[in-house]
C-alpha cells in the first residue's frame, strides 16, 4: 500500500520513552520524524535569551511566529531550563496556534511521518492512522530523566528531577488549550516494565497491523 499521508501520533508525559520509540519506528518504517517538544523548547529558549518571561504571551507569541531553523538547532534545547520554558510557552494559545500548520504539513508529507508530543493525537492530527499514548509510572520516568541528565554531567538530585518532572506534567495536563491527555482512540503503551527494544517492538507491531503488514 502507499504510505503517502500515513501519520503516527505518539503522545505522553515527559520521559516516558516517546522520543526513543518515535525515532526507532521512524527509522524502521522509513518515515520522517518530528519531535514537537523541540519546537516548544526552541520558542522557550528564544524568549529566555531575549531576557523575557516564557509565560508572557507578548514575548512568546512573536517568538513562535518568527521561529527559524537556527532556533531549532540551538544547542541548549535539552536542558531542564529549556524544558521548563517550553512548558510555559506551550500553555499560551497564540503560541500553539502559530506552530500548528507547520506540524500538520509535516504529518501529511508523502512517505509517512511520526510526530511525538502532547497533543498530536488529540489536536494536531486527530485523523492519524496510528495513535499511541506512551506512559510509565512517575518514579520510573524520573529515574530515566535523572540518569540521562547525570550522563551529561548534570549534578542535580533525583528528588529535584522528580519534582521538576511532576511540576511540568501537571502544567502540561492542566492547561486549557490542548492539554496532555490520551486521545479517545489511542492505544496505551505503558513502558514501566519494558526495556527499549520491547517498547519499540510493541509500537512497531501496532503500526504494521495498521499498514496491513501485520
Ligand atoms: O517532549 P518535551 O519534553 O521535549 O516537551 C517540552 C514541553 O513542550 C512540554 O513540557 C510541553 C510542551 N509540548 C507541548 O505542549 N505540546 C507538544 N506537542 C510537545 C511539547
Amino acid at each position: 500500500m502507499s504510505e503517502a499521508g500515513f501519520t503516527v501520533a505518539i503522545d505522553g508525559p515527559a520521559a516516558a520513552g516517546k522520543g526513543t520509540i518515535s525515532r526507532a519506528v521512524a527509522r524502521a518504517f522509513g518515515f520522517a520524524h518530528l519531535d514537537t517538544g523541540q519546537i516548544y523548547r526552541a520558542v522557550g529558549v528564544k524568549v529566555l535569551e531575549a531576557g523575557a518571561d516564557p509565560a508572557d504571551p507578548e514575548a512568546a507569541e512573536p517568538a513562535a511566529m518568527s521561529l527559524s531553523d537556527a532556533d531549532l538547532a540551538h544547542p541548549g534545547l535539552r536542558t531542564p531550563k529549556a524544558a521548563d520554558a517550553a512548558s510555559k510557552v506551550a500553555a499560551i494559545p497564540g503560541v500553539r496556534a502559530a506552530l500548528l500548520e507547520f506540524q500538520r504539513d509535516f504529518a501529511r508529507r508523502p512517505g509517512g511521518a511520526v510526530l511525538d508530543g502532547r497533543d498530536i493525537g488529540t489536536v494536531v492530527c486527530p485523523d492519524a492512522e496510528v495513535k499511541l499514548y506512551v506512559t510509565a509510572d512517575d518514579e520510573t520516568r524520573a529515574e530515566r530523566r535523572w540518569k540521562e541528565l547525570h550522563a551529561k554531567g548534570d549534578v542535580r538530585s533525583f528528588k529535584e528531577v522528580a519534582f521538576q518532572l511532576a511540576e511540568r506534567d501537571a502544567r502540561d495536563a492542566s492547561r486549557a488549550d490542548a492539554p496532555l491527555k490520551p486521545a479517545a482512540d489511542a492505544v496505551l503503551l505503558d513502558t514501566t516494565e519494558l526495556d527499549i527494544d520491547a517498547a519499540v517492538a510493541e509500537a512497531a507491531a501496532i503500526i504494521k497491523k495498521r499498514l496491513g503488514q501485520g
